[in-house]
């Protein structure tokens, strides 16, 4: 019997019996069995000294000793996922793509970002601070007097019943930090969430987010504040909305008041969202008090200041005319991917 035969049957039990793991046991494979040197192309050198009468048969199995390392080097291949030939001949071009989920930015960020624009527009830097604060930076530096009710249990989380630490009730605590450690001018905002025990319902929550704004310089007044927060207003809202100062009381500024703003979904002409009044509050502010500027160590003589602080949700629901908060933090796609805007 010719060697060569019995060769060819002993290489075809050796490749049948090899297992090809990976992607780098293919290439051994190939070396051995395929590549120029290798074993099956020297059977096909000595095919061409047989005998004619040998040659038919042998000629045959030697073909498919050949197709059959081949079919196993392919298939090698493509069990790690090799990009080489034998993945190209398996793609179909014809097949329809996956399609590629976009993401969106969350409606809160879209109205941060766009609060923090055009602040920074006009000259203003962006600021945080922590979430987890003490007394002095949440209440007392901002002239909360002892019995003031905001400190009260009903309104703060405290952190581990500790009376001194707990979750921020406001960004303001950001102003104090920043007055702390920074020499005047100061024109900063500083966004952030912002805790209070709240039962949670359409219109509140126990967290929320807000923006502060700072600007201490010598000789900054009210009228400052009441341009600067008339200049934001039409930028976010456009350039028709009106706004409106009323008297109000915080401890941290002297005078305070609240802002309204013309309604951005019935123009002023009465309607749900405004409970026919025409007008919806957005924020609070007023001069910095001069104790607040004491207590940063900060000349109440030589400097002023005023400060603002809105809540970012409000502002949401007017732009978006959402009517329930808890869509904003409930992680809802169907209601997330409507807000494409804003990248
Ligand atoms: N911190 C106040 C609040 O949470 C808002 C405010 C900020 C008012 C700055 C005046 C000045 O309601």
């Amino acid at each position: 019997m010719s060697t060569l035969k019995e060769s060819i049957s002993i290489l075809q039990q050796e490749i049948a019996s090899l297992s090809l793991e990976l992607a780098a046991d293919a290439e051994q494979f190939r070396l051995k069995y395929l590549s120029k040197k290798g074993l099956i192309p020297g059977l096909f050198d000595q095919f061409k000294q047989i005998s004619a009468d040998e040659r038919k048969e042998t000629g045959m199995l030697l073909n498919k000793l050949k197709q059959f390392a081949e079919d196993r080097w392919k298939d090698g291949l493509s069990l790690k996922g090799d990009n080489s030939a034998s993945n190209a001949k398996k793609l179909d071009y014809s097949a329809p793509g996956i399609e590629f989920q976009q993401g969106s930015r969350h409606p809160l960020s879209i109205v941060a970002n766009e609060i923090h624009e055009i602040f920074s527009r006009i000259g203003f830097t962006v600021a945080e601070g922590p979430e987890i604060e003490d007394d002095w930076h949440n209440f007392s530096a901002l002239n909360f007097p002892v019995e003031h009710p905001a400190r009260d249990m009903q309104d703060t989380f405290f952190v581990d019943k500790d009376p001194d630490i707990a979750l921020r009730t406001h960004t303001s605590s950001v102003q104090v930090r920043m007055m702390e450690n920074n020499e005047p001018p100061l024109r900063m905002i500083m966004p952030g969430r912002v805790y209070r025990n709240e039962a949670i319902s359409a219109r509140a929550h126990c967290f929320f987010h807000q923006v502060e704004g700072l600007y201490v310089d010598e000789n900054v007044s009210f009228a400052d504040l009441k341009q600067t927060l008339l200049h934001f207003s039409r930028e976010l809202f456009g350039a028709e909305t009106k706004i409106r100062l009323r008297p109000s009381y915080f401890p941290f500024t002297e005078p305070s008041a609240e802002m309204d703003i013309s309604c951005t979904v019935c123009k002023g002409s009465g309607c749900n969202i405004c409970k026919y009044s025409g007008w919806v509050e957005i924020l609070g502010c007023g001069m910095v008090h001069s104790n607040v500027l004491k207590n940063c160590n900060i000349d109440p003589e030589k400097y002023t200041g005023f400060a603002f602080g809105m809540g970012i949700e409000r502002i949401a629901i007017l732009l978006y005319k959402v009517n329930d908060l808890r869509y904003f933090s409930q992680n809802d796609l169907r209601f997330l991917k409507q807000f494409k805007t804003g990248w």
